[in-house]
């Protein structure tokens, strides 16, 4: 009688014991539950979904700290993104809502990247000359009057138009690009090479009294905003051909397939004038060195944005 009694407190105690574990466990999990990322972020708005692709880009603290916004993650997602333009994005983002316009987030990453996002010749600063060839010149960053842009040579009638003048780098690497391309019987001729800050103050005042100064800006540049300027920019094109038709070339072709191996990129692409601020120009040659230039090319991006993204520290 005595031995069952003493079972069945036993058999009590256990099943005490084990209830007051698994209430602990369950306590333990809920607390664990409540004080994790998981559940913090689905509590400031996240959906599952979203809340798994923040802790795959380890995020979980930067979204924790700040309120909910739709827009992070498309943007933190992209490619380009860059941490230190946030606020721009978001600013952009906004104004292309006030205006009811379509958001592309990888637009807005690039235009803001390139700081095109404010407009063209807006907050606009001196270039990085110490950056020696791959310094970038366009419509945000700009050369003095006065820049000394090293050695600058004359091109001999071979190679060019009459009286044309380019860094001497640029010479020796566009006279191997041009042999090169002339065993292939195609003849490449420098249309226009290094011009000071006077020569495109004066081109650009021309073009701007024929066209107006909003056509002149689509495909000249102010005076101080030209890569021309830099020594390492060309104008190319092959005998017979004009500017407007030089696309349609077998030297334009053969520079398309080649031009990187000698250190030039096609500086003002197609459908890229909101990221350039230029037209389309199949003629223009930015000189950039051989290893540079392939980077350039392989990542698919303007020199703007890659500048922007890999050498603007
Ligand atoms: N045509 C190019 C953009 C220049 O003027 O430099
Ligand atoms: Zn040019």
């Amino acid at each position: 009688m005595k031995k069952r009694r003493l079972k069945k407190s036993a058999i009590i105690a256990s099943a005490i014991a084990a209830l007051v574990i698994i209430v602990l466990i369950s306590i333990i999990i809920f607390v664990k539950h409540i004080t994790s990322s998981e559940y913090k972020l689905e509590k400031l708005g996240y959906n599952e979904k979203q809340v798994s692709e923040i802790i795959k880009l380890k995020k979980e603290k930067f979204f924790l700290n700040n309120d909910y916004n739709e827009n992070y993650l498309p943007l933190m997602n992209e490619k380009y993104y860059l941490e230190k333009n946030l606020n721009n994005y978001l600013s952009y983002i906004k104004d292309l809502k006030t205006e009811k316009k379509k958001i592309n987030y990888s637009d807005v990453i690039s235009k803001v990247n390139v700081k095109a996002s404010n407009g063209f010749y807006k907050n606009t600063k001196e270039a990085d000359t110490k950056k020696g060839n791959e310094v970038l010149v366009n419509k945000f960053y700009y050369l003095t009057k006065d820049y000394d842009p090293g050695e600058i040579v004359d091109m001999s009638n071979w190679y060019a138009f009459e009286g044309r003048k380019i860094k001497k780098e640029v010479y020796d690497a566009f006279i191997e690009m041009h042999n090169a391309a002339k065993k292939e019987k195609i003849n490449l001729i420098a249309n226009s090479g290094y011009r000071d800050y006077n020569y495109q103050t004066k081109l650009y005042n021309e073009y701007k009294d024929r066209d107006g100064s909003e056509y002149a800006d689509t495909y000249a540049a102010r005076p101080g905003y030209s890569e021309h300027q830099t020594g390492l920019a060309l104008d190319i094109v092959s005998y017979g051909a004009t500017m407007e038709n030089f696309d349609k070339t077998d030297a334009f072709k053969w520079l398309q397939e080649n031009s990187t191996d000698y250190g030039f990129i096609l500086r003002y692409p197609k459908d890229k004038e909101y990221l350039t601020g230029y037209s389309y120009e199949s003629w223009h040659y930015r000189y950039l060195g051989k290893d540079l230039a392939k980077k350039v090319k392989d990542s698919g991006l303007t020199y703007d944005e890659y500048y922007a993204y890999y050498l603007d520290k």
